[in-house]
């Protein structure tokens, strides 16, 4: 279970127009900013143990982190002797998770890409798509993310996906959420569609 919040989107459920997802209004230099925290040594060590754990995580293994962010979870599970890929649509990202796989001394394939269109035949052990990094597009969309991470899994290959599920977002739902760091503020206003069981986050800064 993770707070973080849904990046914006304008999808109305299935079969309605949907705006591209604007990956650069959310994940940017402020998210890594105001998530450092979160995001933080502490937490990521935690998380990597419970991925190492849910997956059966042995080392060699083939992992691809789908949507790695800036490779807090890879390079941990590169550092514990896996071999993994890591794809993300931003390139601040990888450019971080790149200087941190140097700066551990791990190796990590980090690839830009999108991860409704996956670049590899079936060659993985193992996915995982961590920190609420599922559900940004509209239902055909999200439809194939599935598709493709189960295209690039090996036969008997898992997958691990970790986001709010709906009876948390229920039961924390608020108009609008803050974070704040060394007088900073980050707000997201967000809306939840019933209809749908969406969520549409409004960033304010
Ligand atoms: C909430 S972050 C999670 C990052 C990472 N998994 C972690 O645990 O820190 C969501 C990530 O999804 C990435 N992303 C958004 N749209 C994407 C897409 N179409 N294809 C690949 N990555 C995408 C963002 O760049 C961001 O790094």
């Amino acid at each position: 279970m993770t707070g973080t919040p849904r990046p914006r989107e304008s999808s109305e459920g299935e079969g309605r127009a949907v705006a591209a997802f604007d990956t650069a209004e959310v994940f940017d230099a402020d998210y890594l900013y105001f998530y450092a925290e979160r995001t933080g040594d502490q937490r990521s060590e935690a998380e990597t143990d419970l991925i190492w754990q849910l997956l059966d995580l042995e080392p060699g293994m083939e992992v691809l982190d789908l949507a790695c962010g800036h490779g807090r979870i890879a390079n941990r599970l590169a550092a514990r002797g896996c071999r993994v890929t890591g794809l993300d649509a931003t390139p601040l990202f990888l450019q971080r998770a790149r200087e941190d796989a140097a700066a551990r001394g791990v190796s990590v394939d980090y690839r830009l890409g999108d991860m409704r269109e996956l670049p590899w035949p079936a060659r993985f052990d193992r996915v995982v798509n961590w920190f609420t990094a599922f559900g940004y597009f509209d239902d055909p969309g999200n439809r194939k993310v599935l598709g493709e991470t189960a295209r690039v899994l090996r036969p008997g290959g898992r997958f691990a996906l970790e986001l709010n599920h709906l009876p948390w977002i229920l039961r924390n739902l608020q108009p609008s959420t803050t974070l704040e760091r060394d007088g900073d503020l980050l707000i997201d206003r967000s809306e939840f569609d019933a209809a749908t069981n969406r969520m549409h986050p409004r960033r304010g800064r």
